[in-house]
């Protein structure tokens, strides 16, 4: 099928590739020229494990192209994913402007009938207003345009997996030859009948991913609602670490036990720093204005917001209860992105608590793996340690704000008699308390025993 995704971002990138690499002919664009410049030299503007892969085999076998230019896009393709940014407006609602100046370009550059799909997150009832917006901006084609939902669920670091490999594909259609369309998209990933690339080529066992067909206005919920309870599970484990604190337990062994009830799940009910990134702090805001606006008191998705700000002031609270003097102290940072596996530092917690050390006076060093590049352009003044243990050297406290994988398996012995006062401060609760202690470090985390 020929397939034109409009916005070359996280969720663009992936979908497009993605959908070329299970058999579609597939046309991106994007307004950003420098982007789409980076695109066809054959680089990516972001890390995201496998996409190189997935988005270079796509290209060299004809299917996957970029386009500065819009109009050459729409016209391309017969179905269309609107993948562009719907960031917060300062009251929090989510800015739509940019679906609206596609919807334009769909409806005057479009010579065929189109399926357009909204891939963004955008609040309920966008579906509609889109579809009102085809049909004005588009009133002299005489053309009709169908308009779908088919919210994204994937996350940064795993997202080419969580499209070849998803546990559901929502689709949000009000009339059958949509959902057809929409089948015949995604078929290869329902019937696992692809050239699988996240798994070498072969797929890994398991279920098959559940098509669920909603009403448009519900696929649109869905994606806030998923999101949102997501960020309520978080600060909730976030209250129970603080909990814990107080009354002597282990954050980490009361969530693995609860989560072991299969009704609440393991997975995502980590205490640490908080959430942050670009989707989860955005869409509860956006939820939380929509119930607003829909009349409905949902104060609960308030209480996660306040209790994720206030994770940063309660570690700092900690950092100060361990250094006494924060000011001038030398304190190494290990992380900069807002999780691990990807370069992103939007709205990233690690941001915020280096900050915060920052505004208290202290000489942070910062480093991560693959987000320093961004960091560097965002935050010119901040000083950068070329490694995990050029952070650590001298430093009076190793403070460690993102859980890459890397930082669990550091020569512990070389840290140590590197720092200046061997101090670790897990704010993920990454490494083993018994353990570091071992090593000779005074180590102190969240929601655990000191
Ligand atoms: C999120 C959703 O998970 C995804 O389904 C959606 O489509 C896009 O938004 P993403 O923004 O990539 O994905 O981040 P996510 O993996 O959800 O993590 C968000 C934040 O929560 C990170 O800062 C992470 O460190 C934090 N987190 C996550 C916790 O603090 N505790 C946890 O248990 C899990």
């Amino acid at each position: 099928m020929k397939i034109s995704v409009i916005g070359a971002g996280y969720v663009g990138l992936v979908t497009g590739g993605c959908l070329a690499a299970i058999g579609h002919e597939v046309i991106c664009t994007d307004n950003d020229a420098a982007k789409i410049k980076t695109l066809e030299a054959g680089r990516l503007p972001i890390y995201e494990p496998g996409l190189d892969s997935v988005v270079a085999t796509a290209r060299k076998e004809g299917r996957l192209t970029f386009t500065a230019n819009p109009a050459g896009a729409v016209a391309a393709g017969d179905a269309i994913f609107i993948c562009v940014g719907t960031p917060p407006l300062p009251n929090g609602d989510a800015d739509l402007s940019a679906i609206d100046r596609v919807a334009r370009t769909i409806a005057t550059e479009a010579r065929s009938t189109k399926l357009v799909i909204e891939k963004s997150t955008v609040p309920a009832q966008t579906g509609q207003e889109l579809q009102r917006a085809l049909s004005v901006y588009g009133r002299k084609s005489n053309l009709s345009f169908r308009v779908a939902s088919n919210p994204e669920f994937l996350r940064e670091g795993t997202a080419v997996e969580d499209f070849l490999h998803p546990d559901r594909i929502v689709v949000g259609v009000e009339d059958e030859a949509s959902e057809r369309q929409l089948h015949e998209i995604y078929r290869p990933v329902l019937e696992r009948k692809f050239h699988c690339f996240a798994h070498g080529g072969k797929c890994a066992d398991g279920p098959l991913p559940e098509w669920l067909v909603t009403t448009i206005n519900s696929a649109e919920l869905i994606k806030h609602a998923s999101n949102s309870f997501l960020a309520l599970k978080i600060s909730y484990a976030n209250m129970v670490s603080d909990l814990a604190e107080r009354l002597g337990a282990n954050v980490d062994e009361v969530l693995h036990a609860v989560g072991t009830d299969p009704r609440i799940g393991k997975s995502f009910f980590r205490a640490g720093i908080g959430f942050g990134g670009f989707c989860l702090p955005k869409d509860l805001q956006a939820f939380v204005h929509l119930a607003e606006r829909s009349g409905v008191d949902f104060s609960m998705l308030k209480e996660a917001e306040e209790i994720n700000h206030g994770r940063i002031h309660h570690f700092m609270e900690k950092i100060k209860r361990a250094l006494w003097v924060v000011k001038e102290k030398q304190i190494g940072v290990l992380g900069l992105a807002f999780k691990p596996n990807t370069d992103d530092i939007r709205f990233s917690p690690a941001i915020d608590l280096i900050s915060a050390l920052v505004s208290e006076g202290a000489h942070v060093r910062a480093y991560d793996p693959e987000a320093m590049e961004r960091a560097r352009a965002s935050f010119p003044h901040l000083k950068y340690a070329e490694s995990a243990y050029d952070a650590a050297d001298n430093a009076e406290a190793l403070v460690i704000a993102t859980e890459w994988d890397q930082f669990r398996h550091l020569d512990w012995d070389r840290v140590r008699e590197s720092m200046a006062r061997p101090l670790i401060l897990d704010g993920r609760n990454l490494l083993s308390a018994r353990e570091m202690k071992a090593y000779g470090f005074e180590y102190y985390s969240v929601g655990r025993p000191d």
